[in-house]
């Protein structure tokens, strides 16, 4: 059973599972609720002590789920909510606790409310609900701002309405997402009522979809021009007039409140986790302060290159900036909107989360924060990727697993173009890639596809030849495999004093490219990131090793744990 521990997210191991590639229990190629039960003995022996569900709701899929019709139901290529509360209780009976997406921005196109704003007047109550305007230009044929969406092509969809063109309608995403307006009491109070539905369900917290875009700045004031979109800027800068707005100060402790409101319940804390991309980070943790969210997502690590003074300065920062606001840091390599890391760390680019290939010199001077094209060497990566588990477990604070990290997959970078799904490659004319490559349904078993993620009806999306040997039951009970490191590593972090929340000291013993921290009482830690062998301090004993040792001496791109004498 889950324990009452108010304090269970401060240094919760959390499983995120994308449920159409999870596991397909009905056998039609997409994962689903009861596929989910049935491998929640695997998430348990992998030793996770929560997980988080991106979007199980019903859905048109336009962006993979994140485009919810119905907040409070399953969608039924998913099952049924019966199946989501057995979910819920058979990973409570394991010690699992569950957190799941709740997308506050926007909602899908085929929501009732937004099937009711359209069929309503401008200016109807209705239309409140979402930011409609009137278009520019004489015959309001020029969207109501120059704002860009996230996706490409402009924020703004003009609705054709029995009469012909009309208002427009804001997304910062795809059409089929409209925004809700969070300055419309209505919309505060539809949320309430949702965030009450999961909690009432037993669910133990929400990772908050795009929690710092909610608020719009009134006048909806155009942004400067993006260039290579002729659009204005979609990405958060300071003084972005939708990313980060003060209201979203009220918004969050509103929900905080509704939250401690179940403290009494005896299943320990409901948490938040915000998706936030917000810079500085010193803006970021004003979404911890006492009495607003519990956690952020860390993006600061996904995106940190694999070089050692950038992730000694990246966990430097994270850890005092956090610690100043009492809120755990939590600590992640992948998720499904990221190229996976052990392609990530392949790359002669490791510290950019998305493959961007084929595109216009304009598309990569665009994206060149964000986007790498280079090859990959999936070995290299796969070993770095593997040393940076033990960081990230290692570290205090909550750690973050997106599904298949455990079994080292790589980034299917190949998918043809038939077979792709992501909105964001549609709306570029197929310039962005997407996030595909990371969404391919897991390999469990056996030799050939669907390698047991379903019976044997092909997968929503392909998986690759090669992931065979990859598979769960190939990996099991090997003793070099990355998912027996996962399950080795996890086990001794359940375990052991010093590790979960707290505090680390970093050493000077070694040159600044090897990362070597200790924790008390008698941890070490050290991750050789240098191109040269590293001997291991004297009279420690290693509990577990990202990769083979030759005696004392680690290997580049290796990491050790180890007991200190005392
Ligand atoms: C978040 C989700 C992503 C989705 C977007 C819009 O960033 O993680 O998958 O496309 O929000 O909902």
């Amino acid at each position: 059973m889950t324990s009452t521990d108010p304090n269970w997210w401060r240094d919760a191991v959390v499983y995120q599972i994308y449920p159409r590639s999870f596991a397909d229990a009905n056998n039609d190629g997409t994962g689903d609720v009861e596929g989910m039960i049935s491998r929640l003995d695997y998430l348990q022996d992998l030793g996770v002590t929560a997980v988080w569900v991106s979007p199980w709701y019903p859905s048109p899929m336009a962006d993979g789920g994140y485009d919810v019709a119905d907040y409070c139901d399953i969608d039924s290529r998913f099952g049924t909510l019966a199946e989501a509360d057995a979910f819920v209780a058979e990973a409570h009976a394991r010690g699992i606790r569950v957190l799941i997406d709740l997308v506050p921005n926007h909602s899908s196109d085929a929501h009732p409310a937004f099937r009711a704003a359209l069929a309503s007047a401008p200016g109807s109550p209705e239309r409140a609900m979402f930011h409609f305007r009137d278009g520019r230009g004489p015959d309001g044929d020029e969207p109501p701002n120059n704002w860009g969406s996230l996706f490409g092509g402009p924020a703004w969809e003009r609705v054709i309405g029995p009469d012909g063109p009309e208002q427009w309608y804001l997304h910062m995403f795809a059409p089929e997402q409209p925004d809700w307006d969070w300055a419309n009491p209505a919309v505060v109070a539809l949320f309430d009522d949702v965030i009450r539905f999961w909690f009432d369900r037993g669910v133990d917290g929400l990772r908050v979809d795009v929690a710092d875009g909610l608020a719009k700045q009134p006048g909806y004031h155009d942004t400067p021009i993006d260039p290579a979109t002729g659009l204005g800027i979609a990405t958060f800068y300071p003084g972005h007039p939708w990313w980060n707005q003060p209201e979203l100060d009220t918004i969050q402790r509103h929900w905080r409140a509704i939250a401690d409101g179940y403290a009494d319940r005896h299943l320990g804390e409901r948490i938040f986790v915000c998706e936030a991309n917000t810079k500085p980070l010193s803006a970021l943790m004003r979404f911890v302060d006492p009495g607003r969210m519990h956690t952020t997502f860390n993006f600061d690590m996904l995106w940190c290159e694999w070089e050692a003074g950038s992730l000694r300065a990246m966990i430097d920062r994270n850890l005092i900036a956090h610690a100043a606001v009492g809120a755990p840091t939590t600590w992640v390599l992948g998720n499904h909107d990221s190229t996976r890391v052990v392609t990530r760390y392949g790359k002669p680019e490791t510290g950019k989360p998305f493959t961007l290939d084929g595109v216009t010199p304009e598309w990569q001077h665009r994206f060149a924060e964000y986007f790498f094209v280079q090859p990959t060497d999936n070995a290299l990566g796969r070993r770095r990727a593997r040393a940076a588990a033990l960081l990230e477990f290692a570290l205090p604070g909550t750690a973050y697993i997106y599904q298949g990290e455990e079994l080292g997959l790589p980034e299917v970078e190949d998918l043809p173009d038939a077979v792709l799904d992501d909105p964001a490659f549609f709306r570029t004319g197929g310039r962005v890639r997407g996030r595909d490559g990371c969404r391919v349904p897991l390999p469990w078993s056996g030799t050939e596809q669907p390698y047991g993620f379903g019976a044997d009806a092909a997968p929503w999306l392909p998986q690759p030849p090669e992931w065979a040997g990859l598979s769960a039951a190939a990996q099991d009970g090997e003793p070099d495999s990355t998912l027996s490191l996962y399950r080795r590593a996890l086990a001794i972090r359940a375990t052991h004093p010093a590790l979960g929340d707290g505090t680390l000291a970093w050493g000077d013993t070694y040159p600044g490219t090897v990362l070597y921290f200790t924790r008390e009482p008698g941890f070490g830690f050290l991750a050789n990131l240098s191109g040269d062998a590293v001997t291991l301090p004297s009279g420690a004993e290693v509990l577990v090793a990202s990769g083979p040792l030759a005696g004392d001496v680690v290997p580049p791109d290796t990491a050790v744990w180890l007991s200190l004498p005392a």
